[in-house]
Parts: C-alpha cells; structure tokens; sequence
C-alpha cells in the first residue's frame, strides 16, 4: 500500500537529532511515542538558548535577564492559550505536566464537595485520572462511578445517561486512552454533564500531539495536558480551566508569586493564572512548550493526524496478518475512533519478553499494563504490548518492526 501523505517526513526527520542514534548497533526505531514524543533541534536550540543567554528568575527582577526571561515565559502561555483557543491567556495555568493539573483540581475540589456527590470517570483512564478522584472521594464522602466500557474498547454511552444525575459533580475522562488509542466522544461526554450541572475535565495527554483541541468550542471545563507528548520537554504543562471555575477553586499549593499580600494575621491571592502558580516554575519548560507549539503548527495538525492514520492502517492491516495476533481496542482504524497507538499480544507470549528481543533490534516499544491496570483486568491479561506512531515514523520502519515482531514471535513459540 502506498502512503498518500503530503508531509515531507525525510525533511522532517532532519530536525529531530535522536533518530540517528544507534541502539543495540541497530538503527533506532523509536515506536514509544505515546509514552514520550522526541524533541526536534529547534525546541532543544531554544533549550540552549535560554540557559545560554537569559536564563533568570520571573516575574520579580527589574533586571534585563529578568525580563527577557519573563517576556518569553509570558509570551509562551499566549502561544497555548492560542494554540488551544481558550477565551483569556490566565485560563492557562503553568503545571509539571498532566499528572499535576489533575492533582490540582481534585485538591481544588475537596472544599466544593460533600458527601452524597458523585463523580464520574471512565473504565479507560490511566492511572493519574483515577487516584487523584479516589482520594478526593476519601477526603470528602463522595462516590466515584466509572462509565464502564466494551470489548471494542468504547466507552458505553448508555450506561453513561444511568449514571449522571443531580447528584453528579464532575465527570472525568480522557480524550484519547494511551492504552488502546480510543477517541472518546468528549462532545457529547461534555454536553451530558453539563445537562446535569456537572464540571467536565478532559485528560488530554494522549490528544495534544495528534488533535487540536478548541476549549471553547468545546466547552470543556478544564482540560491538562503535557508538553513532553507534544515534542516539548519533560517536567511542564498545563491546566485550562474556565475563569468561572478557576476563581472558585482555591490555591494548590501556598508560597512565593502565588499570593497578592502576606502578613502573619492573613494572606490575600494573586490574581489569575498565578494564585496557581507557587514557587520558581520551569520557566525554561514553559518557554520551550510555546517553541514545541510552533513546531508542530508549522507542520500542521490536519497533515499529522492524516499522515499517522496512514500509518495506523498500513500498520494494523500488516499485523492483523500475524497469526494468533490480538490487537485490543478499535481494531478498525480511521481518525475518527482512534489514534496511532497499536495495543496487542500475540497468543500466550508474554508481552514483556516480545518488548526485550524488539528491543535489541533497536525497536523501541511499550510493554505491560501502560498505567491503566483496569483495562487489563477487563480483558483479564497482564499487560499488551504497544506501539505508537508520532508524524516522524516511517512505512519502512513499520515493515522492519513487523519483520522483527514475526521474528520474535518465531523465536518465543
Ligand atoms: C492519558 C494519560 N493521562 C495522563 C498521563 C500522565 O502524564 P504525565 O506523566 O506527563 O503527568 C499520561 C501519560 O502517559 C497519559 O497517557
């Protein structure tokens, strides 16, 4: 099968220096995309950049270095609130990454729920979308419901209309599962809420490097994502919260910038974004989130999504060839219930050891239960082993994974 693409993935391979390196004296293969994207020269240049020449502390320094500094940090958030299209660039909240915006509403939340309330999540969240609710159930009484899901990998919409009510608060639920690759309908997840009065967070690790979200048309409540999915660096993200919202919630963390007037008797907040934002932030991070942005844009999301989609089906239609091959969610490709994420086992071979041999292939791939231990339990296996493509990946690597995966099943059987 031949790829229509219109990206010119050859040039585009140019800008990303780690795919020249050598792993296991193979070429590297790098199929763990979902789990971390890698980064091109012009992002890290930015990197180099801003540690060479203005590196500095934000926000409080009359300095030259200061306010480059904080000119290209604030510069950067208008760049995410654009890319995203939120309403005002204070509904962009700096964080650590997906984990900690979550963290960071759910602590929020603990003075706005009471006992008796419900909260709703999905039977496809990771890990990070669980816990956090769990615990602000233990803290507050409220119960956590979960939209269960088929063996398709679907989210069931019917079951979702029984458990929303008056009593339901908040609904959460990712865009995109990082273990199956499933779209869920957000849309219509979001509209249901609202119908019952409920806030809806959107988990969008999985969603920022392949879609572009629009958080008003939307209307999304609160949306977190990471920038090291999306070809920026590790340890930076952000929360979007509607302005509503953001000024009911309290402050997450106390300390420096976050506050407007400290004395020993009473602290008053900072306004929006920084009453969230305590302590020195990743100024550098944040800085080279809005670089990775402009990256991508300059790309285009249309052309990604279409060209990773190719890959998808030239991917899947290959494996689906493997004997005793099972791929785990929608298996039937297309942009429009799922992402480039290949999430499979073949017969009783246990994932992580047909993640090793690839391995020394130079093929790099997940394996075991991707944060999301749930969705095992519902298919009753250990773990899958996942591949997960980003724009940069190739048909001719597909091949060579695909000969290296029939290589090893060979070897395993
Ligand atoms: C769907 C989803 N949610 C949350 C996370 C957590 O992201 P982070 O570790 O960057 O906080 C991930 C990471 O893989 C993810 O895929």
């Amino acid at each position: 099968m031949e790829l229509k693409t219109m990206l010119d993935v050859q040039k585009i391979r140019k800008d990303f220096p780690i795919l020249n390196r050598k792993v296991n004296g193979k070429p590297l293969i790098y199929l763990d995309n979902a789990a971390t994207s890698q980064t091109p020269k012009q992002v890290i240049d930015v990197i180099v950049d801003y540690y060479s020449n203005y590196n500095a502390n934000i926000h409080r320094g009359v300095h030259a270095l200061s306010q480059e500094a904080t000119d290209a940090y604030e510069q950067a958030r208008i760049k995410i609130q654009k890319h995203f299209n939120a309403k005002h660039s204070y509904e962009i909240i700096y964080t650590s990454g997906t984990t900690h915006g979550i963290n960071l509403v759910a602590s929020g939340f603990s003075s706005l729920l009471k006992k008796d309330d419900e909260i709703i999540v999905s039977a496809l969240e990771h890990h990070s979308n669980i816990v956090p609710w769990q615990m602000l159930c233990e803290r507050t009484g409220a119960t956590l419901k979960v939209i269960p899901m088929n063996t398709n990998g679907e989210l069931i919409l019917s079951e979702y209309d029984t458990l929303l009510n008056t009593n339901t608060k908040l609904v959460f639920v990712n865009h995109i599962s990082n273990a199956l690759g499933t779209i869920n309908p957000i849309e219509t997840i979001i509209e249901k809420a609202h119908a019952v009065g409920a806030a809806v967070l959107v988990d969008g690790a999985q969603s920022c490097p392949h879609l572009k979200p629009d958080m008003q048309a939307l209307d999304v409540d609160f949306y977190v994502c990471s920038a090291h999915k999306i070809c920026g660096p590790t340890g930076v993200g952000m929360l979007y919260g509607k302005e509503e919202w953001l000024k009911k919630l309290p402050p997450y963390q106390g300390g420096g910038e976050m506050i407007s007037e400290v004395s020993f008797e009473k602290t008053s907040y900072a306004d929006l974004p920084h009453k969230f934002e305590a302590g020195t932030p990743n100024v550098c991070g944040g800085i080279a989130f809005g670089a990775a942005l402009d990256y991508m844009n300059a790309i285009g999301f249309e052309a990604i999504a279409a060209y990773e989609n190719e890959l998808l089906e030239y991917a899947t239609a290959q494996m689906l060839q493997i004997e005793d091959l099972k791929i785990y969610g929608p298996e039937a490709s297309g942009a429009k219930n799922k992402t480039s994420v290949i999430s499979f086992n073949v017969g009783n071979i246990h994932p992580y050891d047909i993640g090793t041999i690839l391995d020394k292939m130079g093929i790099a791939v997940r394996t075991g239960h991707h944060c999301a231990q749930p969705i095992m339990d519902f298919y009753k296996i250990p773990g899958t082993v996942r591949a997960s493509f980003m724009f940069y990946n190739t048909k001719e690597e597909i091949d060579t994974f695909i000969a290296g995966l029939k290589k090893a099943v060979l070897m395993l059987s």
